[in-house]
């Protein structure tokens, strides 16, 4: 069957079309077309994502692009589409709802059913996905550790199977991608700030190499006994620094930009080694956009070091950041988890705040 899926959760307009082939125990895809159209470029102004900018860019976009992506797929139109699957949450309300009501209309000119899909479920499943080509998704080991790290999202989920997810750990405030975004602000770097702070803290890595850090930031609940994360002392001592210091010049930024990167990437590796250890996971999954950090793909991977058996997969570094590949995957998997069935597209709504 084919599925047109759409993401408009944040700021990435999102349409693919995956061809999809055999049951529950061997789920195949095949990207027939798929296309982002990003509007980094004018949220960067305001250092950060405008809802009710991102809302009217999504309106002007969906059209443009699912015409784009039909024509990428060798399509001349929507005939031959069995099923269309919607981001419905979570993300900014007003972005989702553009998203929503354009897969409705779709879904009610083609007569074929409509599937809701949670984003975080979709940033889970991206990591078996491809940008290109064939991919299955494989037999795993549960239960499964996901570390979902994006701007919106800091969580530890536990899968006891596909569909069965329990959040284990959130953050308390900000989310991760948030932390990098807004330090990368106060340093004077341009949205989104996760690459830019990487770069800089990759630079440092290399150039300070023996060098003990220049000062030191703290790591937030690192210690404290559940697996909840908070981010916003951090920032805020990132801001009380650069006070303190008065002017930056570059060696003063890619010093900050590394610690800050250090103490961001320490405590999602401690809460993420007791979690794999009290609920002996097979496998761990990393992913949504801060999940694209060299850094913390290097620590995650010395985990393995105490845990050879331990599975760790990533998302390719596109799939990373938010795409509608991602959403056609879930969409699939519901539909044959749930017998085929649907809900009824007038009830399907934007959740913002929805949760695993
Ligand atoms: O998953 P995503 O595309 O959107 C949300 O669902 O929020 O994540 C975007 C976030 C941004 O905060 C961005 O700064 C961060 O991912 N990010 C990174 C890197 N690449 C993107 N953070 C740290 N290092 C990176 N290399
Ligand atoms: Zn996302």
């Amino acid at each position: 069957m084919k599925i047109l899926s759409i993401e408009t959760s944040c700021d990435d307009t999102g349409i693919a079309i995956l061809e999809t082939k055999g049951g529950e125990k061997n789920l195949t895809f095949k990207v027939l077309a798929e296309g982002i159209s990003s509007q980094i470029k004018i949220h960067a102004e305001y250092g950060g994502v405008f809802p009710a900018l991102a809302k009217r860019e999504h309106i002007k976009n969906l059209p443009i692009l699912l015409n784009k992506v039909l024509k990428k797929g060798k399509l001349k139109s929507l005939e031959g589409i069995n099923l269309i699957a919607v981001t419905y949450g979570p993300g900014l309300e007003p972005a989702l709802w553009t998203g929503i009501v354009f897969a409705k209309e779709l879904a009610k000119k083609c007569n074929v059913p409509l599937m809701p899909v949670n984003h975080m479920e979709g940033h889970i499943l991206s990591v078996f996905g491809k940008n290109k080509g064939e991919f299955k998704i494989p037999k795993t080991n549960f239960p499964i550790l996901s570390l979902l790290v994006s701007g919106g999202h800091t969580e530890l989920v536990l899968a006891k199977d596909w569909m069965k997810y329990k959040v284990i750990g959130e953050t308390l405030d900000d989310a991760a991608g948030e932390a990098f975004d807004k330090v990368a602000r106060m340093l004077g770097l341009p949205y989104p700030g996760g690459p830019e702070i990487s770069r800089l803290a990759e630079l440092g890595r290399t150039l300070l190499l023996q060098q003990s850090p220049a000062f030191t930031l703290p790591r937030p609940m690192m210690y404290s006994k559940n697996f909840d994360f908070s981010f916003s002392g951090l920032k805020t001592a990132v801001l009380y620094l650069i006070r303190k210091i008065g002017t930056l010049d570059e060696e003063i930024k890619m010093k900050i930009a590394l610690e800050f990167e250090n103490a961001v990437v320490e405590t999602l590796i401690h809460k993420t080694k007791k979690a794999l250890t009290l609920h002996k996971a097979g496998t761990l999954i990393v992913a949504g956009g801060v999940s694209a950090n060299k850094y913390l793909r290097k620590e995650i991977m010395k985990l393995k070091k105490d845990n050879p058996k331990l599975e760790i997969l990533f998302p390719e570094k596109k799939l990373s950041t938010d795409n509608a590949i991602m959403i056609g995957i879930v969409s699939y998997l519901k539909y044959i988890k749930n017998n085929k069935k649907v809900p009824n597209p007038a009830k399907i709504k934007a959740v913002g705040n929805l949760s695993l």
